[in-house]
């Protein structure tokens, strides 16, 4: 038997014998992490985060190198033990600090960064790989390995060993071998970072159709937060250790909770200046009402998006959240310009204006900036 498993390793097998639960992780997979956490030589990776991810949902961990996605998901898997907390799937237990099952019974399949095809196989070998291993009848095997491979659009390519692939192809013979053993959780940890920009853009949207197609329980790391807008039902903003946010990508790009999330989804300018009353901070000139959140202590930071800023070559005429400026420069992007505009005492800020409005550098200009999309955040 063991010269069959070749994966699987001993210290995990005697781990799984112990554990209670092993054979009644429920269909339904909803993934729980509670107050779990993770240090790495008294570093925190991952600090006490808790999160539920409904079943059939696409979540994805987003936020910059280090912050701890990696460690989240290798928690999920079983191949981390946490020092604190719980990894809870369909309501079973299956990590705490006392007792962690193996990775190879948690019905989770992961696809790496690096594809880890093996390049001995072809497309379809490698897809079958882990139907075979768990000894499904030959003709089932093909059957699913057909229907994935159309799925994935790779029935022409079922041939052809890795090496012969382009890098997108191989992407998605990753996807189809861990989509063919029918997981419970699929965990995919920047599964696009190794492919060109244009590919990139189209894969994500692939992903998401894989998702729609099959909605396994996703979680989907990444650093890039288009990545994260265009396939997720729920993003989940990471810094530190710690989760920032969590919401839909419509709730986290329009009430960012935090100075972090603003800046980190979207551009936005973030304005910090003097409270005057619990809806409006002072800042170089600028008086700014804002619509959302409330401001405590005696500075708060405003944070408003570059299109949502307003420019003119004229004064607007409002009471308050309008100022004059100057052009520091401007580009021209086609579809519209991108401005760097200083207000009197310094302060920039970046707004993008309508072709149209074609102002040098040096010239007068002047900003507003609606109070319905300024939103105050703790400074
Ligand atoms: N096996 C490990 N040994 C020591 N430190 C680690 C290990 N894995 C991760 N870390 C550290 O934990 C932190 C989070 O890492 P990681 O989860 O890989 O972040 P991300 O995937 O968001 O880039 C980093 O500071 C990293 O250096
Ligand atoms: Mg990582």
């Amino acid at each position: 038997m063991a010269g069959e498993l070749p994966d699987v390793p001993r210290s995990a097998t005697v781990r799984q014998r112990s554990f209670p639960f092993d054979r009644c992780i429920p269909l339904m997979a909803k993934v729980e992490l509670v107050r779990l956490s993770k240090s790495y030589g008294g570093q925190p990776a991952v600090d006490g985060i808790d999160l539920e991810i409904p079943d059939g949902v696409l979540a994805c961990l987003l936020g910059p190198s280090g912050c701890g996605k990696t460690t989240t998901l290798r928690l999920i898997a079983g191949f981390v033990e946490p020092d604190t907390g719980e990894v809870r799937v369909g309501g079973a237990l299956l990590s705490s600090r006392e007792r962690t099952l193996a990775p190879e019974f948690r019905r989770m399949s992961m696809v790496f960064q690096s594809y880890a095809l093996w390049p001995h196989m072809t497309v379809a070998e490698n897809v079958a790989y882990g139907l075979r291993l768990r000894g499904m009848p030959r003709e089932e095997v093909r059957r699913r390995v057909d229907a994935i491979l159309s799925v994935t659009r790779l029935s022409t390519l079922s041939g052809r060993y890795p090496g012969e692939l382009s890098g997108g192809q191989q992407q998605r013979a990753a996807l189809a071998r861990a989509l063919a053993v029918e997981p419970q959780t699929l965990l995919l940890d920047e599964p696009l970072s190794n492919l060109d920009a244009n590919l990139r853009e189209e894969m994500r949207f692939e992903i998401r159709r894989l998702h729609d197609a099959y909605r396994y329980t996703t979680v989907y790391v990444t650093h890039d937060q288009a990545e994260a807008m265009t396939a997720a039902d729920l993003i989940v903003v990471m810094n530190g250790g710690r989760i920032e946010q969590a919401g839909s990508p419509q709730d986290i790009y329009q009430h960012p909770r935090s100075r972090f999330v603003a800046s980190f989804i979207g551009g936005t300018n973030i304005l910090e200046g003097e409270v005057l009353a619990r809806d409006t901070v002072a800042l170089d000139g600028l008086v700014l009402r804002c619509r959302e959140g409330e401001a405590e202590g005696e500075r708060a930071a405003v944070s408003i998006r570059h299109h949502e800023v307003q420019l003119s070559g004229e004064p607007f005429g409002a009471e308050t959240n309008g100022a004059a400026g100057t052009v520091v420069r401007q580009i021209y992007l086609g579809a519209h310009r991108d401005y760097l505009v200083a207000l009197a005492g310094g302060t920039q800020l970046r707004a993008s204006a309508p072709m149209e409005l074609d102002l040098a550098p040096g010239t007068s200009i002047y900003v507003y900036l609606p109070p319905e999309n300024c939103r105050l955040l703790a400074a």
